[in-house]
């Protein structure tokens, strides 16, 4: 009975019982068994959960983020034995009264795949949110021992992991911000950031690895990594990876239009993944909607990664003023 339902946050106890709400979860690819400590712990993150007489019901969590301004919800799940009851409803009603703490947030954004869009129009035109980006979602998926290794095809670009540093020059840099970012939105793995020195710490942690090809250093000599001029960026992708019951998930987000250096780009991914998985890995590829599959697609082909294990979908962005 819907009244002894009691909404309430998550703790580190509620752990098994959510994630046994469901076993398959984005096909297996379910990235909270791996990220529900940081869900707990992590101070810009807050779990809610239903729960009926001592059983959990229903889960989902927000990443607080753009300096605390931003809410993003993320990871919803109710028990498939009681989904279409107003659980999810309940538990978001129950999130915007506890986030009302929070002095400094003023906008919420959610990741809905394209096959739920026209499931949750009505909702999104009540709830008065605006669409803000659409990505297109290709599923790559492959045995890291099967890949050969191959050398880099350009050696006239310049190509370095992304740090902190330079990642900080890149957003303050208006030419590089603006076209890597053109909505000015740095989606991760379909969570939408601003292109903000607060989010630094999102963008560059233990669970990610930035490449970047840039046309040239600052002078005319070639130097180190802080000499590279951010304003000549071609490309970045962005990789964001945990282990789900399919292996090792490989994210990988594409910002620029260059995608002549994807090659180069996946020769240092390929060899990161070497260092984390030595079988199956799924590679979800997220690139602006503008961005040609083919462009994509032709430099997994070099690594023996085929259309036939790819898959595709839409991914909408969408924000609301709170
Ligand atoms: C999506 C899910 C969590 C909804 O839970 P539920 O308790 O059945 O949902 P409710 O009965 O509260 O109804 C959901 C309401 O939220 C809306 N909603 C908002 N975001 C949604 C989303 N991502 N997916 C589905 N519904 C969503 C729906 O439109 C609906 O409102 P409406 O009745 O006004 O149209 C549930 O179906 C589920 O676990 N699905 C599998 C996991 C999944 O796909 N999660 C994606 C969400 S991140």
């Amino acid at each position: 009975m819907t009244s002894e339902r009691i909404y309430r946050r998550a703790t580190i106890d509620d752990k098994e019982n959510i994630l046994g709400i469901s076993d398959n979860i984005y096909n297996g690819r379910d990235y909270l068994p791996e990220l529900y400590d940081d869900v707990i712990y992590n101070k810009d993150m807050r779990g809610y959960v239903c729960e009926e007489r001592g059983k959990v019901l229903g889960f989902f969590f927000v990443h607080i983020v753009d300096d605390s301004e931003t809410i993003v919800r993320r990871a919803g799940r109710v028990k498939s034995s009681h989904q279409g009851q107003g659980i999810f409803k309940n538990l978001m009603e129950y999130m915007i009264k506890d986030c009302a703490s929070l002095p400094k947030v003023k906008y919420a954004s959610i990741a809905i795949d394209g096959t739920h869009r026209e499931k949750v129009s009505n909702y999104l035109k009540r709830e008065n949110y605006r669409h803000a980006q659409t990505m297109n979602f290709h599923l790559f998926k492959f045995n890291i021992q099967d890949v050969p290794t191959l050398s880099l095809e350009n050696n006239a670009l310049h190509i370095s992991e992304i740090t902190s540093n330079l990642l900080k020059d890149i957003l303050k840099n208006q030419t590089s911000r603006d076209y890597l970012f053109p909505d000015n939105i740095v989606r991760i793995h379909s969570v939408p950031f601003k292109p903000i020195e607060a989010n630094i710490k999102s963008f560059v942690n233990k669970r990610t690895y930035i490449i970047g090809s840039f046309a040239k250093y600052k002078g005319d000599e070639e130097g180190d990594i802080s000499d590279l001029d951010p304003c000549t960026i071609r490309l970045m992708t962005l990789a964001s990876f945990y282990t789900c019951k399919g292996g090792l998930a490989y994210q990988l987000d594409i910002f620029g239009n260059r995608t002549e250096d994807l090659g180069d780009h996946l020769y240092y991914h390929m060899q990161k993944i070497k260092t984390m998985a030595n079988s199956h890995v799924t590679s979800g590829v997220m690139t602006p909607n503008d961005m040609e599959l083919g462009d994509v697609e032709k430099h997994f082909k070099n690594y023996g990664i085929s259309r036939k294990q790819l898959s595709f979908w839409e991914t909408h962005i969408f924000t609301k003023t709170m």
